[in-house]
């Protein structure tokens, strides 16, 4: 599967593209062409320090979405609407939303979903009808990702309504060592998936712990 990632230059984009590309093609997406190239240049530098071979590709968020099948929106949830307004070529397409809409108040950080009930379900609306959307990877701290020496041993959580997409996104996260996808229901749990983000990042804070994730065993 081609994944591309749009916002592939942000902590959660890039920590991503270490881990797939040397299994996957993976294009990283920006809005600046040259900040994705400058992103790939250090994917590729990091991966063959140990001795990976790798496959990634720099492009523009709307290249990206011309490429991939599968497009991951590593974006603030403060972009997303932006973001799914200017982007054309969904269609169809296999699309996955990491995104939290998380705020930080005083000491701790909430759950502030939109009006539609989660980031997820405000893409559904923005998205075109048959894009087949999956929530996941909302759970692994962007940190974790990019520490190539740290075993990613978290669960994954997908949920959406398009069974065969959402197997895709299982098979992607069984491709990454160590990561366990789960089956979490439809999209409608969104909501679930996404508010537990917060309550891991109270954890780490309050707890003194870094990156707190989740494995269901
Ligand atoms: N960070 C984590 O640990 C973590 C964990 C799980 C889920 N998530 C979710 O993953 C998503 C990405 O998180 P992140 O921490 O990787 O975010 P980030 O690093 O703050 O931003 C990601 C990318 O968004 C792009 N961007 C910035 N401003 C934009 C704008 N006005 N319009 C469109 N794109 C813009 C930038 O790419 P360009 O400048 O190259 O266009 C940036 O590299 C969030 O929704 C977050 O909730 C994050």
């Amino acid at each position: 599967v081609r994944i591309g990632i749009i916002g592939g230059t942000g902590g959660i984009g890039e920590g991503m593209a270490l881990r797939m590309a040397p299994f996957h093609t993976v294009v990283i997406g920006s809005r600046e062409t040259e900040k994705a190239q400058v992103c790939c240049k250090e994917c590729e530098e990091i991966l063959m320090q140990r001795g990976l071979s790798c496959s990634v590709i720099g492009k523009t968020n709307q290249e990206t979405v011309d490429f991939a099948e599968l497009v991951i929106l590593a974006i603030p949830f403060k972009f997303l609407v932006s973001t799914l307004q200017e982007l054309k070529g969904l269609e169809g397409k296999i699309v996955v939303s990491p995104v939290n809409p998380i705020e930080k108040t005083g000491t701790f950080f909430s759950y502030v979903p939109p009006p539609e009930g989660s980031a997820g379900l405000l893409a559904k609306k923005l998205l075109p009808a048959d894009a087949r959307l999956c929530v996941a990877f909302n759970n692994v701290a962007a940190n974790r990702w990019r520490d190539l020496d740290d075993p990613l041993e978290y669960s994954v959580a997908v949920c959406g309504d398009d069974e065969a997409a959402k197997e895709t996104v299982r098979q992607l996260i069984a491709s990454v060592p160590h990561l366990k996808p789960l089956d979490a229901g439809p999209l409608a749990v969104a909501p679930l998936v996404e508010s537990l983000t917060p309550l891991l990042l109270n954890i780490g804070r309050f707890s003194r712990m870094k990156d707190v994730g989740v494995r269901y065993l």
